[in-house]
């Protein structure tokens, strides 16, 4: 009869499938195994590199992060390192803090359990959102002070996180961020200021009129 020999041939495929899939779940990436272009599909493999644009960058340590030893750092270190190098909380403003979190929770709380990602309580998560707004980038309450270069402070600046307060360091502390910046945008994969871009940013903001009373 087909339909009989319909089934024992459904039969005789799944046991191949089966006799070829490895001895792990098949349904599960593995973690640790190195991420190669080779193993993944072209649409796994694009995903993966547009998500490794602008990841918070390696090679902070925990001891430099704002008020170390409290309950905030300890969380951000024990959790938010997990699958990218651990985000420091001037990464970003306190606006655009909590929709980033948002996302965050959401891909930590679908993993599969198999995993193994350390997920916290409520209370935890309400103490780490504090302590990242707490200690987040200061972005600038008023306008911004008119002077050449400030469309480029502000193309240049908005790119990872909002447009910070030009007030917020001295014009001689601001050659030292805007270093950091570079280095951090090299780390990120972001394209490097142009010299001129340079100057024009430096010089705005090393020639910032007086902050309105
Ligand atoms: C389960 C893995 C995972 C954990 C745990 C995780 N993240 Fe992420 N994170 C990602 C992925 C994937 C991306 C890249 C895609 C994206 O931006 O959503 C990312 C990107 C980021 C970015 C860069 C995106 C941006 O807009 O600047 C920041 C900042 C960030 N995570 C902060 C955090 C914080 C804070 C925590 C802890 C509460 C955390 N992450 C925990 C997976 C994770
Ligand atoms: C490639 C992404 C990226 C770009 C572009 C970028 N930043 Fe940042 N910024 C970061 C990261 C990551 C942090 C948190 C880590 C740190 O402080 O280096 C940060 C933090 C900051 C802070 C808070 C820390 C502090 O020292 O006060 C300021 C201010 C800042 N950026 C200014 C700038 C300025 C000015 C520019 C434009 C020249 C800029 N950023 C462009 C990634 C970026």
């Amino acid at each position: 009869m087909t339909y009989t020999r319909t089934i024992a041939a459904l039969a005789t495929c799944a046991l191949i499938l089966t006799a070829c899939q490895p001895a792990s779940d098949p349904g599960v990436p593995d973690a640790a195994a190195p991420v190669s272009t080779g193993v993944l599909s072209a649409g796994d493999a694009l995903l993966l590199a547009s998500a490794r644009i602008a990841l918070p960058p390696e090679g902070f340590d925990a001891a430099s992060l704002p008020d170390p030893t409290s309950t905030g750092a300890t969380l951000l270190v024990r959790y938010c390192g997990q699958c990218h190098a651990v985000p420091t909380p001037s990464m970003h403003s306190a606006t655009d803090w909590p929709r980033i979190l948002r996302r965050m929770w959401l891909r930590m709380d679908w993993l599969p359990d198999s995993l193994q990602v350390a997920l916290p309580e409520v209370g935890d998560r309400n103490m780490l959102s504090r302590y990242l707004m707490e200690n987040a980038l200061r972005v600038s309450a008023e306008e911004l002070p008119p002077g050449s270069g400030r469309e480029t402070f502000v193309t240049l600046c908005s790119q990872c996180h909002s447009t910070p307060d030009p007030f917020l360091h001295s014009g001689q502390d601001w050659v030292s961020v805007f270093q950091r910046m570079e280095l951090n945008m090299e780390r990120m994969g972001v394209r490097r200021p142009s010299r001129a871009e340079t100057e024009a940013v430096l010089s705005y903001l090393q020639d910032l009129p007086p902050r309105a009373p």
